[in-house]
């Protein structure tokens, strides 16, 4: 059978498929539409909602039904109709209609509404009774540092008739598992998510209609520390939010087919008591005591005499809010090959790749009582042995203690850890098959993007940047995933969003984020330099003062900027914009003549680079000009977005602010000569990135730049925040041979030295490890940190030449333009945006450029050909020129450049490096 002529596919609400419980009141559409036709696109959608399928399948939009609308409009369209409710199921499908007159209808998809009123919750907090853990002393191990003991919950009820429709809420300070009638709900982990618990507290909404029955029921409950309580950050501080008491909230709706409603909700008559988990804590690991499960805990006809009932829990001040971006999921597993035995009974398992997650234990037959250890490295030692010196004072282990008599299964529920190697001790014996498996853990976000090409080392330097943001974007981007830190750093989340967009779809994960980070601004304006905001604990000063930093604090305004070009979306431009405003606000009060030199404290400069600019305390001349430089970037971004929210006075305002800013930055930094003041690579690329040199010396200070890399022997020397605009410059300024250059050398320090070293993420330095040097100090030595791996941009935009529209956001119209380099023989890439699939694959033999792109249905594309002036390019054989539908608009040095609507078109031409 053929494919039908124009298919809809990808129904999106909020970013996110099928999403259950959200409290978005005009909540937001998208589809994708294909056809195999050329320059398909759609002239007209209709949309319906519905408060039932079957009314849905009857055509009747009784919630909304747009009529239809003239468009080709396939994304963020937002709901008009009925104003939604609580509970509110919503059934949709869209109808469009193309150019030719075909027309396709969607398969159907749903969102349902969660609860958006206070008095929507009759539930109460509840929490254990201490008195659980006086009477059990061996609830609590001594191994760990004041270990967080997670209790157990439980509450029998009957259902008297068959059930309709089911679902549960929850919430928690503290992390939540769930069960009903023995069966786990959901597969989400760590849930509720992190936020600044005293901004707003997540709650998520499960449809368990296949888990309730009638008769008895018993809804069971684990409750661990996670965030809430547990150890955040370094310094070994617990209860960052002010308490180490965690508290559970849980509403189970029950509509019954008679149409009976029962709602049950903890209250104080659930019981609880200790369980086999005897600590767990996200920095220091789990230990699990398998001869302490209560065997039956989680079903009916469960005897539960001893259990005592909860206390309730004062009801937090704050909202509850739903959560909106892609859970943390168990996302794929990992089977290491056979583990050696580098010292008696001491086993080192390699998975062969760097992950965040945990292991799952398998044996057959063991011992009641075996203790069985786990800890968790991301390198060796060169003799073997785990290196664990860089996770500082995260203690990363898990121990198990064994039940005996049969199979046995586990992994830790409320812990994770950022490792390569695993050593496994304790076993009576050698261990056998697949008793280590390898779980990665994440936000469960999809992949957008795929990169390949001739070089094998730079495929892998991809994979790497992937693996980082994996391995860090695990409900907020953190830095790194391994040691006492895993903090949710703005400065390295700006410089790899961009890469992060090309990986995965990452638009719903940062649209929450950008609430943390909101949450975490001053009242007078302040971005954060992390977020979610910590509490300062007792015995720490720090982290709740860090704020304000150039190139971290004003990721406060590049990610909303960066969501609105990536994905089009305007409404997070226009949620965030006072915030924005206020910070540039705050910038201009403290700095009147346009220099940005007056910082809150902590400037990190251009962290990490080459050799490294002072310590984040102090100041230089180099971080005022990264910092006036970032300045003049946020007012030139904000002078955009405001013409595009129809805000024309704040656009003259910021366009004013950007040229103030800039001209101060010239009189400052630069001479007459293009050379600039302070003479790093990343001053350079500054000046260039964020157009703040006249034109006429554009040029010369590109050359200066190029002049710096030749110095060094053509090697790079920037840090976090020069790193991802080292080859887009040099590209843009016309030295993409250069670039390619700096992309293949493999000699430190560079991209693939490390690569060259076996490594499987990002490193967060340069000199992480080195041949003359071994391990650099341990106090901040990271392996998975994603900020180097920025380059993944560069290797999409200008390798591939997959390019946003330099005038229109979101992908419905871009551009295709590869800067075809010396060392590269060809390039398969693929991107996924919310219009479709983007690919762009060239591939070379002699002088013969052969590139295939695929344009998706209802966008159109700017290609830039490239070609040796005075040589002819053809389309599928043909003449470019005499190509249906292609409009071919002229030259631009080596690209021939021409219009291309939908469509996969071949072209050929020649190429000389
Ligand atoms: C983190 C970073 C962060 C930096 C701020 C480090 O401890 O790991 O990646 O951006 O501090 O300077």
């Amino acid at each position: 059978m053929s494919a039908p002529a124009l298919r809809i596919s990808h129904l999106r609400c909020e970013y996110l498929v099928a999403p259950l419980g959200i409290d978005e009141r005009a909540p937001r559409l998208s589809w994708t539409i294909a056809s195999d036709r050329r320059g398909a696109r759609q002239e007209a959608y209709r949309v319906r909602v519905a408060s039932a399928a079957e009314k849905l399948a009857q055509d009747e939009g009784d919630l909304w039904d747009s009529g239809r609308v003239e468009s080709n409009q396939t994304t963020h369209v937002v709901y008009e109709g009925r104003p939604l409710q609580s509970r509110d199921m919503c059934h949709w499908c869209v109808e469009v209609w193309d150019e030719a007159g075909l027309t396709a209808r969607s398969a159907p998809s749903v969102w349902t509404m969660g609860l958006l009123e206070k008095t929507d919750w009759s539930a109460f907090w509840i929490t254990a009774d201490p008195k659980i853990i006086e009477r059990d002393p061996e609830a609590i191990t001594p191994t760990l540092t004041e270990p967080g003991t997670p209790a157990l919950f439980r509450k029998e009820f009957a259902v008297p008739g068959p059930v309709k429709r089911a679902t549960l809420y929850a919430s928690a300070r503290g992390l939540f598992r769930l069960r009903l009638r023995g069966r786990r709900v959901g597969e989400d982990v760590f849930t509720p998510e992190w936020t600044d618990y005293d901004k707003r507290i997540h709650y998520r909404t499960y449809d368990v209609t296949g888990l309730v029955g009638r008769g008895r029921n018993v809804i069971a409950a684990m409750l661990g520390d996670g965030w809430w309580s547990g150890y955040v950050g370094w310094q070994e501080t617990r209860a960052r939010y002010g308490s180490l008491e965690n508290s559970l909230l849980v509403q189970l709706e029950v509509e019954l087919v008679d149409g009976e409603r029962l709602t049950l909700g903890t209250d104080g008559t659930w019981t609880c008591n200790t369980g086999p988990i005897l600590s767990s804590d996200f920095m220091m690991g789990e230990i699990y005591d398998a001869r302490r499960e209560r065997a039956g805990w989680d079903r009916t006809d469960f005897a539960g005499k001893d259990w005592l009932p909860v206390r309730e829990a004062a009801s937090p001040a704050v909202p509850l809010v739903a959560q909106r971006s892609e859970p943390v999921r168990v996302v794929e597993t990992i089977l290491p090959v056979s583990p050696n035995e580098v010292r008696p009974g001491v086993f080192i398992y390699d998975l062969g790749q760097n992950i965040s997650g945990w292991v799952r234990l398998r044996f057959s037959t063991m011992p009641a009582g075996t203790r069985v250890q786990l800890r968790h490295g991301e390198r060796l030692n060169p003799d073997g042995t785990l290196y664990t010196e860089n996770l500082r004072r995260a203690k990363a282990t898990d121990v198990y203690i064994c039940k005996g008599g049969g199979e046995e299964v586990w992994e830790p529920r409320f812990t994770f850890h950022g490792f390569q190697y695993i050593e496994l001790t304790g076993l009576p014996s050698a261990p056998g098959r697949n008793v280590v498996t390898g779980c990665v853990v994440r936000s469960a976000t999809s992949l957008a993007g795929h990169f390949e090409c001739s070089h094998a080392g730079v495929n892998r330097l991809w994979l790497n940047g992937l693996w980082s943001q994996r391995g860090n974007f695990l409900t907020v981007p953190t830095d790194c995933p391994q040691r006492d830190e895993r903090l949710g750093w703005m400065g390295d989340a700006q410089v790899f969003l961009r890469t992060a967009s090309y990986n995965m779809d990452v638009a719903a994960f940062f649209t929450k984020w950008m609430i943390d980070v909101e949450d975490a601004q001053t009242a007078d304006g302040i971005f954060p330099d992390v977020a979610p905001r910590l509490r300062e604990g007792k015995n720490f000063i720090g982290l709740d003062g860090l704020g304000g930093a150039a190139g971290w604090a004003d990721a406060g305004i590049i990610v909303p900027w960066t969501l609105w070009r990536v994905y089009g979306d305007r409404r997070i431009i226009e949620r965030h914009w006072k915030a924005m405003t206020a910070w540039l606000d705050w910038i201009e009060r403290h700095n009147p003549d346009g220099l940005r030199t007056r910082e809150l404290g902590n400037n990190y400069g251009d962290w990490l680079c080459i050799p490294s600019d002072t310590t984040f305390r102090t100041h230089s001349p180099m971080k005022n000009l990264l910092a006036t430089a970032y300045w003049a970037g946020d007012a030139m971004k904000m002078a955009r977005m405001a013409r595009e929210l129809g805000r024309e006075a704040e656009a003259k305002r910021f366009q004013a602010m950007f040229g103030k800013v800039r001209a101060a930055f010239q009189k400052e930094f630069l001479r007459e000569d293009g050379r600039l003041t302070v003479e790093t690579q990343t001053a350079y690329l500054l000046a260039l990135a964020f157009n703040l040199v006249p034109e006429n010396v554009r040029d010369r200070v590109a050359e200066h730049l190029v002049e710096n890399i030749k110095a060094l022997d053509w090697h790079l020397s920037t840090g976090f925040i020069g790193i991802s605009h080292l080859n887009p410059q040099l590209t843009f300024a016309g030295h993409a041979d250069i670039a390619y250059r700096l992309l293949l050398r493999d000699d430190y320090p560079s991209w693939l030295y490390p690569v060259m070293h076996g490594a499987t993420t990002i490193w967060e330095r340069w000199n992480g490890w080195t041949e003359k040097e071994g391990f650099f100090n341990p106090q901040m030595n990271s392996f998975n940190h994603y900020s180097l791996g920025s380059v993944g941009e560069w290797l999409f935009r200008h390798v591939a030449g997959i390019e946003l529209d330099p005038e229109v956001s979101g992908f419905q119209r871009f551009v295709l333009r590869p800067f075809i380099g010396p060392g590269l023989d060809f390039v398969r890439a693929s991107y996924h945006t919310l219009h479709g699939e983007i690919r762009s694959d060239w591939k070379r033999a002699g002088r013969q450029l052969t590139w295939t792109v695929h344009v998706p249905t209802n966008t159109t594309a700017h290609v830039f050909v490239p070609s040796d002036p005075e040589t002819g390019v053809t389309e599928g054989g043909v003449p470019i020129e005499k190509v249906d539908g292609l409009r071919v608009a002229g030259r631009d040095g080596r690209f021939l450049l021409c219009e291309a609507p939908a469509g996969t078109y071949t072209f050929a031409s020649s190429w000389q490096d």
